[in-house]
């Protein structure tokens, strides 16, 4: 279901400018697009909750010269790739498609759960119950996003089961939340989703659906 060269991760805080062009792009309506500070928030308390499917461009690594070329070793004829360049291949990596969440204590999106919390020194403020929540036993998906050129070839429902699948791992979460405009709300029904009915969020002053996708027993044992 993934295009040639894709490979999927999770978000690094160096994907942060990636990631608000991906917003920009998907969400037609600027109100709905998650900010860049909450998604350099997002990235920096909980990473792990992120996944992207990125492409890579092999072809603009392999014509670089030799000396911006990583090196090879010769082993039984075989090129092996033995030194990788990070900050390179990085550069040579498209975001075609990302779900950036938090954890949550509630069993539904809040709009605080959608906020950045008061920080200091990075941390949070003792008591502030906004944004992610350490040990929560939900995970909220904030966003959800295929680039235009590559929505309606099944890379939104690809990623959305392998997230659901990589997050049946966790220990403490039971549960996978976010919310929908109705009409989107099929899409995640089709993917495993409740239809929980309207959300009492309004984020960008809309009505939402809440969806829940939950995490049973049998989903951590294969
Ligand atoms: C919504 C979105 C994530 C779907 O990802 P996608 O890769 O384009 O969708 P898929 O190809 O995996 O769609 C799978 C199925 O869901 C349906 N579907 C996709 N987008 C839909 C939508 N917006 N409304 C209703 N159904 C939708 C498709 O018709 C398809 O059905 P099929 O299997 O019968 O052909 C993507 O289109 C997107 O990023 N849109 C803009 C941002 C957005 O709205 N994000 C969701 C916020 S709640």
């Amino acid at each position: 279901m993934l295009p040639e060269h894709a490979v999927v991760r999770p978000l690094l805080r160096s994907d942060v400018d990636k990631a608000v062009e991906l917003e920009t792009l998907a969400f037609t309506n600027p109100a709905e697009r998650a900010s860049k500070a909450k998604i350099q928030y997002r990235l920096s308390v909980c990473s792990e909750l992120s996944l992207g499917v990125f492409l890579r461009n092999h072809e603009a690594e392999n014509n670089k010269s030799d000396s911006e070329n990583p090196t090879f070793l010769k082993i039984n004829s075989c090129d092996i790739y033995a030194a990788a360049y990070p900050s390179e291949i990085d550069r040579e990596e498209k975001l075609i498609a990302h779900i950036i969440a938090t954890q949550s204590d509630k069993d539904t999106i809040t709009n605080e759960s959608m906020e950045i919390p008061d920080l200091v020194d990075g941390r949070p403020v003792k008591n502030d119950s906004r944004g992610h929540i350490n040990g929560g036993t939900s995970i909220a998906i904030h966003s959800l996003a295929v680039h235009p050129d590559y929505q309606s070839a099944h890379i939104g429902s690809s990623l959305l089961n392998d997230y659901t699948k990589r997050m049946s791992m966790h220990s403490v979460v039971d549960k996978v939340i976010l919310i929908a405009h109705p009409e989107v709300a099929p899409f995640y029904v089709k993917n495993g989703f409740a239809d929980c009915g309207t959300s009492s969020c309004d984020h960008a002053g809309e009505t939402w659906v809440d969806l829940v996708y939950r995490i049973d027993d049998s989903d951590d044992s294969d």
